[in-house]
């Protein structure tokens, strides 16, 4: 099949935030070059189509290539993420069906306190919150359950891949607390999300499929002694060479009893189901007193070969053309029952 691997570039000084962050939006090219050797694999003809900060050149390339699917890997459009939905968007109306979550999905699971809005009202466990947009300061009075429950975490709420986390994110006084809620106002230009500091094991499922939704193997990040705060850091995450990133340590499959296993696969998939997830997602999640506090739904996670995805999938004995597959022939039933 003659495959579009669509991706986006970024600017090379970030639009907002730290210089750093860039280093999470340039793997992408990386990840669709990954796509795109497992698809020659399976004996399809891939097109890295690479999307840069002009939007026409894009559509001409697709109009010219006539994809018959695109498989969509864009995080954003030119260093902004909250355009990420527009792209799937833009790719429907040129009738282009492609892999991965539908625009909307995107666009809620990309706004984490939405998300949580939409959680809670379907009573599936997330941290307690507060959303403070620039311009507005905090209450005088916390909620009753965050005002007793210190420490608390700060994240700009339209972010992902930690983005804008670092030890100096979790607060201990109301002092630490509106100093960090400015820093991701004037750093990042959006709201600060204050939430409840759940102390527990972080676990990641990986959810696969279009309608009916499996979960694969879960995850966990095991924290190594050493670390300031037991959270995956920007740096844990993306800094190869800083200590926080050797003391953060993805294991899969996690050593869980099958119950605790159950327990965080049924919160993944019924988060899964209530955004409207499809083909692959992951939920991040963390564990305390048996109870799974979802942390947010990436409905557009990484699955380059070295990610937390690529991970459980092969531990539910995926390999990554496997899985390349798997998610290729989700669409193509799509595209085939849509047609029918
Ligand atoms: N409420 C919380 N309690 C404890 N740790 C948290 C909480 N929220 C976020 N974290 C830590 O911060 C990391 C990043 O937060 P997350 O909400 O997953 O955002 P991102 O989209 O940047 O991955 C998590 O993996 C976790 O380690
Ligand atoms: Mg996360």
């Amino acid at each position: 099949m003659n495959i579009a691997v669509c991706f986006n570039l970024a600017p090379a000084v970030p639009l907002r935030g730290e210089q750093q962050d860039r280093i999470s939006e340039a793997g992408a090219e990386v990840e669709a070059e990954a796509v795109a050797a497992a698809l020659t694999l399976l004996g399809h003809t891939p097109t890295l189509v690479p999307l840069g900060a002009k939007i026409t050149p894009f559509v001409c390339v697709l109009q010219k290539l006539q994809p018959q699917l695109v498989f969509n890997l864009c995080e954003g459009f030119w260093g902004q993420s909250s355009r990420e939905l527009h792209i799937a968007a833009l790719l429907d109306l040129l009738g282009l069906a492609h892999t991965g979550s539908p625009a909307l999905t995107l666009g809620l699971t990309q706004n984490k306190a939405l998300t949580k809005d939409l959680l809670v009202r379907h009573n599936l466990p997330t941290p307690d919150y507060l959303l403070i947009q620039p311009g507005e300061s905090l209450p005088e009075k916390l909620p009753e359950k965050m005002a007793s429950s210190w420490p608390l975490i700060v994240k700009p709420y339209l972010e992902d891949a930690s983005i804008g986390i670092g030890a100096e994110s979790v607060v201990s006084d109301m002092g630490a607390l509106r100093s960090r809620v400015a820093y991701i106002h004037t750093r990042y230009h959006q709201g600060a999300l204050v939430e409840e500091f759940i102390a527990g094991r972080e676990f990641n499922a990986a959810v696969i499929g279009d309608g009916s939704l499996e979960a694969l193997p879960i995850s966990e990040i095991c924290f190594q002694t050493g670390l300031e705060r037991q959270i995956v850091s920007y740096a844990g995450k993306w800094l190869e060479d800083s200590a926080e990133y050797v003391a953060t340590e993805p294991v899969c499959p996690a050593p869980l009893v099958l119950e605790e296993e159950e327990t965080l696969q049924a919160a993944a998939l019924q988060a899964c189901r209530l955004l409207g997830c499809r083909d692959y997602a992951r939920v991040d999640i963390r564990m305390r007193d048996g109870i799974p506090y979802i942390l947010e739904v990436n409905a557009n996670p990484d699955i380059s070969p070295s990610a937390g995805f690529a991970r459980a999938a092969c531990a539910a004995g995926l390999d990554y053309p496997a899985l390349i597959d798997r998610i290729l022939k989700l669409c193509l039933t799509r595209m085939e029952n849509t047609n029918a």
